[in-house]
């Protein structure tokens, strides 16, 4: 019955682990989830007050795809701020979720065959949508600190590479490209012309150490070949509300627009709104999320290196600890399903980032609930 497209797809292992856990947790076990990628904190009340009022306003009907200008101007003005960079509203576009920005990207700059290249361990997605677009994902191997490998990186390059992609701060390893990085990533833009990178930045605010480095604000002349994608899912705690955005050429982003115009049409007209206020308000609730995270940084990266048969460093960006389990001689996938099965603590195992001597651990997760966790991990550990 299925396509032969239909059949090359794999669930999310991240979406599918955490339904698990969701369901026994709702059939009365006490289970701890430290496996979704979303922040435990409610939807900030500023932002939840002006979806109110677009719903109190009727403002539920259909929107023009590619978002409203209010929106697209918010988008434009967030990234002079934040990044230093103009964009005009033709140049930014607004979807369901930073997946689908990226899902359309690929849709839209890949023919079939044409190679990505991007970094294991990787979010899990890029490597399904880049298959949806008939392209070639090309694994390259992070170094042993996480960081790119630029060597491979060039020596990877054929005249099938279409896109590079970064991830900074990255899901999972939380790994933040350095300014040499970043410089390095441009001069290679530079002398292969027909290369295009897509930059995915939706844990841009959530970084421990150094500092978001935005490659498209280091080289102006690379603007039309860099597709930068965004998110309020995470930065504001909006992960429901089903809100992403992006900055590119205007040729891209047009393709983009007439691609959602049959697939989705525009994003929620109510989320929208929100994302308004989210992006263009006070930050202060994003400075309080990370203040938090940092604390929760610390206890969960301390706490795991206590115990003899793991370890993990400490991530510069987003919310994950990625934790190396080969002593104890488990692959991930074992690991992760006995750690729910005999000890209730719901991790990702590291094979779906595309490292199966890894488990992914979320500290977006309260900090009674990462106690608990550490504590069953501890015991989990003695049993191995
Ligand atoms: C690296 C990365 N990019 C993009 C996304 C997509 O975010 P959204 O929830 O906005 O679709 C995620 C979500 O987990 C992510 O981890």
């Amino acid at each position: 019955m299925k396509s032969e497209r239909a059949k090359k797809i794999s669930p999310s292992a991240t979406l599918e682990i955490t339904s698990r856990a969701k369901k026994m947790k709702k059939e009365g076990k006490d289970v701890v989830i430290l496996a979704a990628g979303e922040p435990d904190f409610p939807t900030p009340r500023r932002i939840k007050d002006a979806a109110i009022k677009a719903i109190e306003n009727n403002f539920t009907t259909y929107t023009p795809t590619s978002g409203i200008p209010e929106l697209k101007e918010a988008i434009c003005k967030k990234f002079e701020r934040d990044n230093g960079l103009k964009y005009t509203t033709k140049e930014v576009m607004a979807h369901c979720g930073g997946k689908h920005a990226l899902y359309l990207a690929f849709q839209c700059l890949l023919n079939p065959k044409d190679e990505v290249i991007l970094h294991i361990p990787y979010w899990n997605s890029y490597i399904e949508q880049v298959k949806l677009a008939e392209g070639l994902p090309v694994e390259i191997m992070s170094k042993p600190d996480m960081s790119l490998d630029m060597d491979q990186i060039k020596s990877s390059i054929t005249d099938k590479t279409k896109v590079l992609l970064i991830n900074s701060p990255s899901n999972p390893s939380g790994y933040v490209i350095k300014k040499e990085e970043a410089l390095v990533i441009g001069e290679i833009l530079l002398k292969n012309k027909d290369l295009f990178l897509i930059s995915d930045e939706v844990y841009e605010y959530f970084i421990y150490e150094g500092k978001h480095i935005n490659i498209a604000s280091l080289f102006p002349e690379l603007k039309e070949r860099i597709l930068i994608v965004n998110a309020v899912s995470k930065s504001y705690s909006m992960t429901g509300w089903r809100l992403g955005y992006c900055a590119g050429p205007e040729e891209l982003i047009s393709s983009m627009t007439s691609l959602q115009d049959h697939m989705t049409s525009n994003p929620s007209s109510i989320s929208q709104i929100a994302a308004v206020e989210a992006i263009s308000g006070e930050q202060e609730d994003v400075k309080i999320m990370l203040q938090e995270f940092t604390k929760r940084r610390s206890f969960l990266v301390d706490t795991l290196n206590r115990f003899p048969l793991i370890s993990c460093s400490p991530p510069g960006g987003a919310f994950y600890a990625f934790v190396n389990i080969e002593k104890t001689g488990m692959n991930s996938v074992t690991f992760a399903d006995k750690l729910l099965s005999e000890s209730l603590v719901a991790v990702i195992p590291g094979k779906a980032f595309g490292m199966d001597n890894y488990i992914r651990l979320s500290f977006a997760a309260s900090r009674e609930a990462l106690e608990k966790g550490v504590e069953r991990i501890e015991k989990f550990l003695k049993t191995v």
